[in-house]
């Protein structure tokens, strides 16, 4: 089969290569999947160049998340392969009991954008931020692929949500999913527009993939009592809130890794994703897939990631 692989760390561009491999052989408790399509995250990107949390030995094929048709019975699942990556490739192996069946009808671009972003979304608004209908809700980098799954969910959690793009654009995408004010972070303090907006009570939940500067910000028009959820660093710089600030202000930093949930409770894995088809079925949740790619232009679509120009979900089909 062909698969995508990297043998040295470095900018996806520069050390993918397109490569005939062995098909894979599923182990005990493994499903072959036939990859129908593999979208494109960050943490591709961050795998490629050495510095995700998971560090796979070399060589490897990127691609943390897919919707696939298992080989022996036909049957449409999402989900991430055995081990967390191998998506970019036309068949991966996944873990039986982590595959997860696409809700009915749902088209198989979608499908496999539907789980790592909507996943991280659920389990960081409702189990980490405990969001209440009624809450200000402000999602940073709005328009990204974990910004616009928040949108959708912050909206069908009954928030009032408030998001932050980068260029007109991605503005313009927020609205569209849902978002009731949405500011532009490259041209406008968020600060004072989250604090007008919400009559001086400020964001009781941030969700901030960004970190950074964003992060610090943030910390600045956060509510009393309100839930800063830590998601990612896309920025580049990870940064530190001084506890004494925590203190004064009475908010909490949230710390959100999703993935730990596999092995900790993994039964959350299985609510989250009923609670998603629920919310699929009832159109809440429609994930923004902005293009679908051949699989051998998936260098183009991480290089697109990495320099900001995507919104929603690239998806690449074999
Ligand atoms: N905690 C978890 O469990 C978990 C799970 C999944 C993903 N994540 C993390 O969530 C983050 C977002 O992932 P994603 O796949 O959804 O990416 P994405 O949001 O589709 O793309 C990244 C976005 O970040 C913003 N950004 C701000 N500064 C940037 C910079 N210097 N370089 C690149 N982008 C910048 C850009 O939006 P603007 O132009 O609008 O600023 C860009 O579109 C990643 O850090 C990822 O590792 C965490």
């Amino acid at each position: 089969m062909k698969a995508w692989r990297v043998a040295a760390l470095g900018e996806p561009r520069d050390v993918m290569r397109l490569e005939e491999v062995a098909d894979p052989v599923p182990g005990p408790g493994q499903l072959l999947v036939r990859v129908l399509g593999a979208a494109a995250n960050f943490p591709d990107v961050l795998m490629c160049r050495g510095l995700y949390q998971v560090k796979p030995p070399l060589p490897f094929t990127p691609g943390v998340e897919l919707c696939g048709e298992v080989v022996e019975t036909g049957q449409r699942v999402i989900g991430s392969p055995s081990g967390g990556f191998g998506a970019f490739a036309e068949y991966a192996l996944m873990d039986a009991g982590n595959a997860w069946p696409v809700p009915e009808g749902m088209p198989d671009e979608k499908a496999a954008a539907l789980y790592l972003t909507y996943q991280t979304g659920h389990v960081g608004l409702h189990r980490r931020a405990n969001l209440q209908p009624g809450e200000w809700l402000l999602v940073h980098a709005g328009a990204g692929g974990v910004g616009s799954a928040a949108i959708q969910l912050g909206k069908a959690a009954g928030a009032r949500v408030i998001a932050t793009a980068g260029g007109a654009r991605k503005v313009e995408v927020c609205r569209e999913l849902g978002a009731d004010h949405v500011v532009d972070y490259t041209a406008e303090d968020f600060v004072p527009v989250v604090k007008e907006v919400t009559g001086g009570h400020g964001a009781d939940v941030v969700y901030d993939p960004v970190g950074g500067d964003v992060f610090d910000r943030s910390r600045k028009c956060i509510a009393f009592e309100g839930r800063l959820v830590v998601v990612g660093f896309t920025s580049g710089r990870i940064p530190e809130a001084p506890a004494n600030h925590v203190l004064v202000k009475n908010y909490s930093v949230v710390g959100l890794h999703w993935g730990l949930y596999r092995t900790k409770e993994p039964s959350l894995i299985a609510s989250t994703h009923q609670a998603l088809t629920e919310l699929v079925e009832s159109g809440q949740v429609d994930p923004l897939v902005s293009e679908v790619l051949p699989l051998d232009q998936a260098p183009r679509a991480l290089a697109k990631l990495a320099d900001r120009s995507t919104v929603g979900k690239v998806v690449l089909v074999p």
